[in-house]
């Protein structure tokens, strides 16, 4: 997509405006009013009011978030060569297994005949061609043309945010279904892929292969440590002024808004994407792709409103005990203290004014990480959702809910009993 979109610059400050003023009326957020017998809601402030997003933005949105790749083929293809590396190696089924997903409703009637039928070889990488010449496989573009034999070859690849940050339902079959955009892809193995590129050294190769599906560092190129996080979700984050784990994104340091400035970070420096990134509180650093043309700056408003347009998804039906949940709802409140950090309406404190916490404030157990962010502080961490994207933590140290209220439990010296814990879970899990 090429298009240079004409970006009205209402909505820009309506978005700005956000974040300098909250009030407490009603919900924006399409979630149960606060009532008796209602586990969403904590004490005190329970909505912000946001404004509207324009849905024409929120639609451009979208087509970036899953389409665009901000002209990073310059480094998927013509740095990494991984159009040489998926035409020759990579087959629908080893696609798969390194998480890449497919979307479903971009496959033509015929090929999902022929797949059903079983006639489709899912080991040939012929057939992962087809797959992005019809715009398939999630987060990744291809420009796929013909061999004089008539066989396919990938020209141009490049990636887009759908990639990390997009699911699908497994609707069809595993791994192909219908795009769950802003979704966690936790089974994806961005190190894997990345480290079979013939372009790059035995060590560095080594590094990328060391992270492990829904891993990702997005500082490892800056500073060369290697201790990434997991892929956080996209969505539920309309009203928090700070965005990524450590509140790196802030309207301080992008016009356009806190996830703007993260998207701006990936885009430029991680993705490769032709744009422009600084930042004077990581060592000052500056990366300029931008070779004449800044694809990146122009479609930050829309990418942002796409994301806020997306809420936190509820949890499934009878996924938790009501009874249990609302048990542990008053330890959220009392005897585990969860409430002093996650709280508000969006169950984190960074809603006022933009709080942020020491080190110590994460029962993690890597806490380096922050030290390599531009605060060097936590944001405390929004929980509506959190039954949607185990494993917990920056660092995917808990493996479960339990294992986060156990940590808790025995880091702060809660002492609560088993069947407290059980309850305090089955709350988390109510989100
Ligand atoms: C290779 C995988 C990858 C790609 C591609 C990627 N991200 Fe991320 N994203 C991450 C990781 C890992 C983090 C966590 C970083 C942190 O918080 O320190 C993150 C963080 C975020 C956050 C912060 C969420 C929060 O809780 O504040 C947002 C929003 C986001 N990404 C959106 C995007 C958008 C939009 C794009 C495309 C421009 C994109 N990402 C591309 C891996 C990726
Ligand atoms: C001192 C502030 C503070 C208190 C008290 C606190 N948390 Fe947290 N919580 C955080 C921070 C900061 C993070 C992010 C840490 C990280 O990822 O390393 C977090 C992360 C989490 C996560 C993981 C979120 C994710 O996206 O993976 C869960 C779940 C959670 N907390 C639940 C609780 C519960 C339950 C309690 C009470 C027993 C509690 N927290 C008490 C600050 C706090």
């Amino acid at each position: 997509m090429k298009t240079k979109f004409q970006i009205s610059p209402v909505p820009t400050l309506l978005l700005i405006a956000a974040f300098g003023f909250f009030s407490c009326n009603k919900s924006d957020f399409g979630h149960v009013p606060p009532g008796p017998g209602d586990l969403s809601t904590l004490p005190g402030k329970t909505s912000l009011n946001l404004p509207k997003l324009d849905p024409a933005l929120v639609e451009q949105g979208k087509q970036i978030f899953r389409y665009e790749t901000f002209g990073d083929e310059t480094f998927w293809t013509d740095q990494l060569q991984m159009n040489q590396v998926i035409q020759t190696a990579v087959s629908p089924n080893t696609a798969l297994a390194v998480g890449l997903k497919v979307d479903a409703a971009a496959l033509p009637a015929a090929v999902v005949d022929a797949i059903k039928r079983g006639a489709v070889d899912l080991n040939d990488p012929q057939t992962t061609l087809v797959l992005l010449q019809n715009n398939a496989v999630v987060g990744v573009k291809g420009q796929v043309s013909k061999n004089a034999d008539g066989s396919l070859k990938l020209d141009r690849v490049g990636i887009t945010c759908a990639l990390c940050h997009s699911t699908v339902d497994n609707s069809f079959a595993k791994g192909i279904g219908n795009r769950l955009d802003a979704w966690p892809n936790r089974d994806l193995n961005p190190g894997l892929i990345i480290s079979l590129s013939p372009a790059l050294d035995a060590a560095t190769k080594a590094t990328y292969a060391s992270w492990g599906p829904g891993f990702y560092d997005p500082r490892f190129n800056h500073d060369g440590l290697s201790d990434p996080t997991v892929i956080p979700p996209a969505y539920g984050l309309y009203g928090l002024p700070k965005s990524t784990f450590t509140g790196d994104g802030d309207i301080q340091h992008e016009p356009v808004g806190p996830v703007a400035y993260w998207n701006r970070y990936v885009a430029v420096t991680q993705m490769h994407g032709h744009g422009y990134f600084a930042d004077p509180r990581l060592n000052n650093w500056v990366v300029d792709y931008r070779q004449g043309d800044d694809l990146v700056s122009d479609k930050l408003p829309a990418l942002q409103a796409y994301e806020y347009s997306i809420s936190a998804p509820t949890p499934p039906a009878n996924s938790f005990d009501f009874a249990s949940a609302a048990r542990g709802k008053i330890l959220f409140i009392g005897k585990g203290h969860c409430a002093s950090c996650h709280s508000g309406p969006l169950f984190t404190d960074v809603i006022d004014g933009g709080k942020l916490h020491p080190q110590s404030a994460s029962v993690a157990l890597d806490k380096e990480y922050v030290n390599r962010t531009a605060t060097k502080l936590w944001r405390v961490s929004p929980l509506r959702g959190i039954w949607q994207h185990p494993p917990y933590f920056h660092d995917g140290s808990a493996k479960t809910l339990d294992e986060v209220v156990s940590r808790y439990n025995q880091v702060n010296k809660l002492k609560l009993s088993a069947s407290e814990m059980a309850d305090l879970t089955e709350y988390l899990k109510s989100l």
